[in-house]
């Protein structure tokens, strides 16, 4: 199979080139771009950090960064040749001479001829601003075809986010923005899509009127020493429910739009992201904090910072209107696992009897990537017990063209294909939704419950379900092998 590279000469500019995200994720993600060829012939790849470092040894950097996080094992040879084409530039992202100076070494690295620029911006919000405005006044230079990636977070609530928007789209044809998730360039999450267009039987099944409840559980069996001073302030609701969780959701529950196009995914997913809606909002909210966490470095003796958080939440259509929603998810827990259940209504006649298990779908996906669907059959002979009859398939990417997220939404970036990313109308719809939740925390002066390091989190979690009369679905990976 021929896979999708881009086409014409490329600057790839990583602002923020010396912090974490790069070394963890985006140098891995290029150096499997690289493996699988989706370079065109002529390529650039530059750092833009404010460090003084040489084009050596930013390499090294590259290097040592490729060689400790890359999932597959490195062909060095590879390797060299793709740090040929890594170069660094040491530039300030407020100084319009540093963007200036950077115009011009482009120019004269590509002579001038028609590329593609694509900027990904690997940097904390407070310098977004300036970078997407002083890029956008050498856009003439470097050339009209100026892509430009985001990655969350996008501002720090509703307000912020609105205002990140009016920057952005002040500077920039939206067009050219991809606002990035890496929720959205994992395999297994474009997978729901996938299943969801290609199995009528499945997408008539995701409808609220059929269904009792979902529960969505990320859970983390680290902490976040090394993020400190970004995690302390904003707390695992804005770390992972503002964005990843709630895109999953929307991805389940949203209407399966006619085209795959990016517009009609973003309406659809904006859709339910815009009818999120807390009720009994006393007993919808939990927040823990890890029994370690205010030894870690940096964190002040009175933080409340959650590492864990459940809410119930409900989508305000109509064909949801009943159905709980439970999103869970929590560092420094027993282990990594994401998982989202969905658990189908009884019988009409089997409503009120306990004995009577119910059909689950279920999605791991990680560590494994599997789907689930939870069936009964009556076991031989007269006496008819019920028996499991679940079936599993893996939903893991295999073959030649899997990529790590980054690696996936970088070829989307090529092809200029919005699909896997936000839009922002959905990005200000989940902070409305956030601010909320936070909101009545700070009312309701909710302090975190503590758990133990490497537990199930706190116990209050299954107030939310108990409520209901439901109560959480541990998937167990050993029993669905
Ligand atoms: C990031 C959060 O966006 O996602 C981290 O900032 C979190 O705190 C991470 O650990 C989880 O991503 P994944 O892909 O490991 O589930």
């Amino acid at each position: 199979m021929k896979l999708y590279r881009e086409k014409n000469p490329l600057v790839f500019t990583i602002f923020g080139a010396s912090g974490d995200l790069a070394k963890i994720k985006i140098f891995p993600a290029l150096y499997a771009l690289a493996e699988q060829k989706r370079f065109p012939k002529e390529f650039y790849i530059y750092g833009f950090s404010r460090s003084k470092i040489t084009h050596e040894e930013f390499r090294k950097s590259v290097r040592k960064s490729v060689q400790n996080k890359s999932e597959n094992p490195i062909d060095e040879k590879l390797l060299e040749n793709l740090l040929k084409k890594v170069y660094y530039f040491s530039g300030l992202y407020d100084n319009s001479e540093s963007f200036e100076k950077f115009s011009m070494e482009i120019m004269k690295r590509t002579n001038n001829k028609k590329i593609t620029n694509i900027a990904y911006l690997a940097v904390p919000p407070i310098v977004f601003e300036p970078i997407v405005e002083l890029l956008s006044g050498i856009k003439k230079k470097i050339g009209q075809d100026l892509r430009l990636i985001i990655e969350k977070p996008f501002g720090h609530d509703e307000e912020s986010a609105e205002k990140l928007y009016h920057h952005v789209s002040t500077f920039f044809d939206l067009e050219k923005v991809y606002l990035l998730d890496h929720y959205l360039g994992k395999d297994q999450v474009q997978s729901l899509l996938v299943l969801r267009y290609s199995n009528s039987i499945l997408n008539t099944l995701l409808n609220g009127k059929l269904i009792s409840n979902i529960q969505i559980t990320a859970s983390e069996d680290l902490s976040v020493a090394n993020r400190i001073s970004y995690f302390d302030q904003v707390g695992i609701i804005k770390d992972m429910i503002q964005s990843h969780l709630l895109q999953l959701l929307a991805l389940l529950t949203m209407e399966l739009p006619v085209s795959q196009e990016a517009k009609s995914i973003h309406r659809e997913k904006y859709a339910v992201l815009s009818a999120l809606k807390l009720r009994g909002y006393d007993k919808g909210i939990v927040v823990g904090q890890h029994e370690s966490y205010k030894k870690i470095k940096g964190v002040k003796q009175e933080s409340t910072t959650p590492t864990f958080a459940g809410v119930r939440l409900f989508i305000d259509r109509q064909e949801w209107y009943h159905v709980p929603i439970y999103i869970r998810t929590g560092k420094m827990l027993k282990k990594k696992h994401t998982y989202v259940v969905v658990e189908f209504e009884k019988l009409p006649f089997q409503k009120n009897k306990k004995d009577v298990d119910t059909n689950k779908l279920i999605i791991e996906l990680q560590p494994d990537a599997k789907l689930h669907l939870k069936l009964f059959t009556k076991h031989g002979g007269i006496k008819s017990e019920l028996h499991d009859l679940t079936t599993s398939e893996s939903i893991a990417c295999y073959g030649d063209d899997c990529l790590p997220e980054h690696g996936r939404l970088f070829v989307d970036v090529f092809k200029e294909d919005h699909s896997n990313f936000l839009s922002f109308e959905e990005i200000i719809a989940t902070w409305r939704f956030t601010d909320k939740i936070l909101k009545f925390i700070k009312k309701k002066n909710i302090k975190p419950s503590v758990y133990k390091d490497y537990s199930d989190g706190p116990k209050e979690q299954h107030i939310l379900t108990d409520n209901d009369n439901l109560e959480w679905l541990e998937v167990d990976l050993q029993k669905n092998e």
